[in-house]
């Protein structure tokens, strides 16, 4: 997902810009650039690779007082400077940044080229650019929105002109862009994280709208140019949320600020006098969720995940049929919307296309889908019919960790509060909250026997494949382990059933390819030792997650990671803790870049 930022104002805003693009880097790109003002016209300055790259290019002393800065995750075009971004119309006067895909981009370049435009890029977005100079009246609004309505496809951008030195135009259509209000400045950008630093006083632009900014002030217009009324926003979190601080990395950071995020998640919506849970954001009437008989959930990578563990605990406590669908999948399958089925879509940054896209095909066939995010102010968190914000705090590495916890702890509460409306008991309510309560200091425990993991994580992970193995509610946490493993220290990993292990996967055991079991003492204990026994008595190494001394566990495990004992049902959080530092310390020992792991972004905008 590109990154966007833009200034106008009484800062250099060279300086600005390259403030912004840092806090950026986390969503994953491979070129960058800025284009400032200055006397003697557009200063474009864009590079492939890290944002060092460009850095080493820039003058050193700030410069300008309007400008827009972008980090490219290419989709048309190659990765060269010519393709980064920001690119330039045939006079050189107009200057876009953008993020998103222009569908009908090939047809429109044809145009232009047929009027005597010239390209010096492959992208897109340069064609946005050609547009408004053919649309250019002198008035720049005017011609971004004459463009815009020629445009098929989705768009976050923000243009500038030579001719008007403090004004910036921003659009929006399906890819998220804020304006940050300053003090005789103004920000456009693509997230909260570039601009928290200058400003909290936001404005989330909607699909269809048009920014005009000057250091004074905005106006908002839609694409028939009438004026729009904006609400201005606060950002929830301060500045250092969205820095690494103490730590080295940002996934760390997030890994160890879960007993907090967690009890986050849950201040507020637990109700011990009635034993059960308060989820405002559900827009649903007890009456309405009484009625509810199925409900099924649409994700993707580790938010899928969460889903899958979230539809289990929902047919164990509140006994309604639920299932966790692969975003992607359910939209194209022409699903069947049954009536009483309630739909989620959980996604941290609430602009994955596949999940949004999925969200939006089911409500045209009538369905109710909640979003269950993180990032306030996002497509899915706007466009759903409701939802719970998880307040799990800005999630900057790649590799999502406190997001996947806090996602659990939403859905916990959705499921309590189903299972009190139906057959579960005052007492049990109480149980399960004092259960779920426990949480944070269990996972507190852990963080007090890391190094033990680093340890095992050091010792396996010059292993080519890893197999990760769970039942019931930690069959999910098996396949969260593997993906957290992969996506960073780039180890081929799978997450099985461990009873499936003997319809075929038993054929990859080895003395090199490790077997790691989550092991609660839950009524599936014995089955899943028989299991380890199966692996050990063909050679295979074996790490277990297990609780303290857990003696049958330790005759046959090669290491053993031990967690506090929990109810079975919140083996999930605690399960989850180790595999996320397992995968840490394997990316470290080998060295990966952790927060910024292979061809991995933060948010995949794109199908
Ligand atoms: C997980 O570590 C990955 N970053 C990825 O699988 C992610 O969970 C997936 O892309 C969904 O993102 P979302 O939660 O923002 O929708």
């Amino acid at each position: 997902m590109c990154g966007i930022i833009g200034y106008c104002g009484k800062k250099a805003s060279s300086e600005v810009l390259l403030e912004g693009l840092k806090r950026l880097e986390y969503r994953g790109y491979d070129s960058s650039g800025i284009c400032v003002d200055s006397p003697e016209g557009f200063k474009i300055i864009k590079k492939t690779g890290k944002l060092k790259n460009l850095l080493s290019i820039v003058p050193e002393r700030p410069f300008g007082h309007n400008g827009i800065g972008h980090t490219r995750w290419a989709t048309h075009g190659g990765v060269t400077d010519a393709n980064a971004h920001p690119h330039t119309d045939c006079t050189g006067k107009i200057s876009i940044v953008h993020n998103g895909i222009i569908e009908n981009y090939e047809t429109l370049r044809r145009l232009l080229k047929e009027k005597g435009h010239t390209f010096k890029s492959d992208t897109d977005t340069e064609v946005i650019a050609h547009l408004i100079e053919s649309c250019y009246k002198g008035n720049l609004t005017k011609a971004v929105l004459e463009a815009l309505s020629l445009l098929k496809g989705t768009y976050g951008l923000v243009v500038m002109h030579q001719d008007h030195p403090d004004v910036l135009v921003g659009a929006r259509n399906g890819s998220p862009l804020i304006m940050g209000i300053g003090d005789g400045e103004m920000f456009l950008a693509s997230d909260a994280a570039a601009i928290i630093s200058y400003t909290k006083q936001v404005i989330y632009l909607k699909d269809g709208e048009v920014v005009t900014v000057t250091p004074d002030g905005f106006q908002t217009v839609d694409l028939d140019e009438k004026a729009v009324e904006k609400d201005i926003d606060v950002v929830e979190w301060e500045a250092e949320a969205y820095e690494k601080g103490k730590y080295p990395y940002f996934m760390l950071k997030e890994i160890y600020e879960q007993s907090k995020s967690i009890q986050r998640g849950m201040n507020g919506r637990i109700d011990m006098e009635l034993a059960t849970g308060h989820l405002g954001g559900l827009n649903m009437t007890p009456e309405e969720l009484l009625k509810v008989e199925r409900v099924v959930i649409i994700a993707a990578g580790t938010s899928y995940h969460a889903g899958l563990v979230a539809a289990l605990l929902l047919e164990n406590l509140a006994r309604i049929p639920a299932h966790a669908e692969i975003a992607s999948e359910i939209r194209y399958r022409n699903p069947i919307i049954e009536k009483n089925t309630l739909y989620f879509a959980i996604s941290q940054s609430g602009e994955t296309a596949d999940t949004l896209y999925a969200m939006r095909e089911l409500q045209r066939k009538g369905a109710r889908v909640l979003g269950i995010c993180n990032v306030v102010g996002s497509t899915i968190a706007r466009e759903s019919d409701g939802g719970v914000y998880i307040h799990s705090g800005p999630e900057i590495a790649v590799a999502s960790t406190k997001a996947f916890t806090s996602q659990l702890t939403a859905m916990y509460i959705f499921t309590l509060i189903m299972a009190r409306l139906r057959s579960m008991s005052y007492e049990d309510g109480s149980e399960f909250i004092k259960e779920l309560t426990a949480v944070p200091a269990k996972i507190e425990k852990i963080f007090r026997n890391v190094e033990n993991i680093n340890i095992i994580a050091k010792k396996y992970c010059h292993t080519e494949s890893f197999l990760f193995l769970g039942r019931g509610l930690n069959y999910p946490v098996a396949m969260e382990g593997a993906l957290k493993l992969k996506e960073i220290s780039y180890i081929h990993a799978e997450g099985f059933s461990a009873a499936e292990i003997k319809h075929g996967p038993i054929a990859l055991i080895n003395e090199r390819t490790p077997s790691l079991f989550l092991v609660p003492d839950d009524r599936l204990h014995d089955k899943i030792i028989s299991n380890m026994k199966e692996v050990k008595s063909r050679g295979g190494k074996i790490i277990a997650v297990a609780v303290e001394n857990d003696e049958a566990v330790k005759g046959i495990a090669d290491d053993v990671i031990e967690i506090p004992r929990a109810s079975e049902y919140m083996y999930p959080f605690l399960m989850s803790i180790p595999l996320q530092f397992l995968a840490y310390y394997a990316a470290l020992e080998l060295g990966r870049d952790v927060d910024q792991p292979n061809n991995l972004a933060k948010s995949v905008t794109v199908e």
